[in-house]
């Protein structure tokens, strides 16, 4: 089975506006989707700036598709979306 990647960004912007809250998803993913997903923290993915605008954080990039304004439901969403394909 396919294996998918998180990564939660813990960059200063995306921190404020509450990625920290998606810290759970290292306890939610394991439990629902076992060996098949891996979660890790990051420093700043680059997605801030590079918009040029802030409103979209926090985010996050589950493989190489990136979600933003990351809530545990649209990460979780994706994740089934992704190991759904194969
Ligand atoms: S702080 Fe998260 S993308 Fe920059």
């Amino acid at each position: 089975m396919k294996k998918v990647d998180v990564k939660v960004c813990m960059g200063t912007t995306c921190f404020v506006m509450g990625s920290s809250n998606l810290q759970k998803l290292i306890d939610v993913v394991p439990r629902k989707f076992k060996d098949n997903v891996e979660v890790s923290g990051m420093a700043c993915l680059g997605m801030c700036s590079s918009s040029g605008e802030y409103s979209k954080a926090p985010y996050v990039k589950v493989n190489d598709v990136v979600v933003q304004e990351a809530t545990i439901d649209k990460v979780v969403e994706e994740i089934e979306r992704q190991l759904n394909e194969h």
